[in-house]
């Protein structure tokens, strides 16, 4: 009888053994036949009823299937784990002669590029970078650089105006103001950043623009020293002497104010699209800061003179990298922009 159990035994081992096909199958194979209370360890528990020839000759042949069992057990286990293997290097396959990935290198927009340069030069020459609001009040943009409410000159920065009075600055000179606030004379200061007027979009102009602002007030400032700060400045920036020339030019918080022109670079003069046809590129505005801005700021101007300037960016990005549309550079087609390397 045991003997017989003991045969059915070998022969369900194998055919289950046979059937396994992952490793889970055989570790339960191995608990079910060889672990403590699997079924090899059961029928030994059964040989003490038996007289003693036939306890050795079930025991042998019980032993035999034990070693049997293991060894199957080894060998089928490695060749699943063999399987396994492959497939897994079938589905993983990794192509190693494929081509990389190429990644791109950035770069810098060409506004920044010129912000960054003109940000350094005049740090270089003791001026200090200040940041305003793009968001501002009628006082900073307007009432403190002497434009009062009825002032024709708020008709030429037509703006976008939120319901709580505040606008978009239409220029950075609302710096030279919080910079007078924040600070004491002797200052020199300089405010970078997007401005916002309703224009009409042609290849000079858009209706959201970058600008330069500067500022010097200090003792017995003056126009000699603009006119020092001005020619140093874009001698530095274009790397070479351009040509330029002092209009009178009329901002309400400047007395004298002047216009400052550069020879478009593009066309040397002769006039194109980006100069409007006349050769020359209107650079900025500058001029001998006003008493009442002064006043604004909270300087005295029996003590104190100063000189402002403001700058548009984008014309000067434009001149320097020889682009002759304003509106691609506040898009945002990188092969346009991939042109432009820092210089
Ligand atoms: N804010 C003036 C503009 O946007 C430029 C300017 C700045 C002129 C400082 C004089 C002095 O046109």
């Amino acid at each position: 009888m045991i003997k017989q159990n003991l045969n059915t035994m070998g022969q369900s081992f194998q055919s289950e053994i046979e059937k396994a096909t992952n490793i889970d199958e055989i570790d339960n194979i191995k608990v079910k036949y060889l672990g403590k209370k699997g079924k090899l360890a059961d029928l030994m528990k059964q040989l003490k009823s038996l007289d003693k020839e036939e306890k050795i000759e079930i025991g042998k042949q019980a032993n035999l299937f034990k070693t049997q069992f293991q060894d199957q057990i080894k060998e089928k286990s490695k060749q699943l784990k063999r399987v396994k293997f492959d497939q897994q290097m079938e589905n993983e396959w990794v192509d190693i002669t494929l081509d990389p990935i190429k990644t791109q290198m950035g770069s810098l927009h060409p506004i920044t590029m010129v912000q960054n340069k003109l940000e350094y030069i005049f740090e270089s020459m003791g001026f200090q970078v200040l940041d305003g609001p793009h968001i501002e009040s009628e006082y900073y943009n307007f009432e403190a650089l002497n434009i009062p409410t009825h002032h024709p000159a708020r008709d030429m920065q037509d703006t976008f105006y939120f319901e709580d009075g505040n606008l978009l600055r239409t220029q950075t000179s609302t710096i030279q103001i919080r910079g007078m606030e924040s600070l004491e004379p002797p200052l020199r200061i300089i405010g970078t950043g997007k401005v916002f007027r309703c224009e009409r979009t042609d290849a000079s102009h858009d209706s959201c623009f970058h600008q330069l602002e500067g500022m010097m007030v200090d003792k017995n400032i003056s126009v000699a020293h603009l006119i020092h700060f001005m020619k140093t400045m874009l001698s530095e920036i274009f790397e070479s002497d351009v040509k330029v020339r002092l209009r009178p030019g009329y901002f309400p918080f400047v007395e004298p104010g002047f216009e400052l022109d550069m020879a478009c670079l593009l066309c040397q003069g002769k006039g194109c699209s980006v100069c409007s046809r006349v050769g020359w590129i209107e650079l900025l505005g500058c001029g001998m800061t006003h008493p009442n801005v002064l006043k604004a700021g909270g300087v005295d101007p029996s003590k104190y003179s100063g000189f402002a300037f403001g700058m548009g960016m984008d014309r000067l990005a434009m001149m320097r990298y020889g682009i002759t549309d304003i509106r691609p550079l506040h898009g945002g087609n990188l092969n346009f922009m991939r042109r432009f390397t820092l210089k």
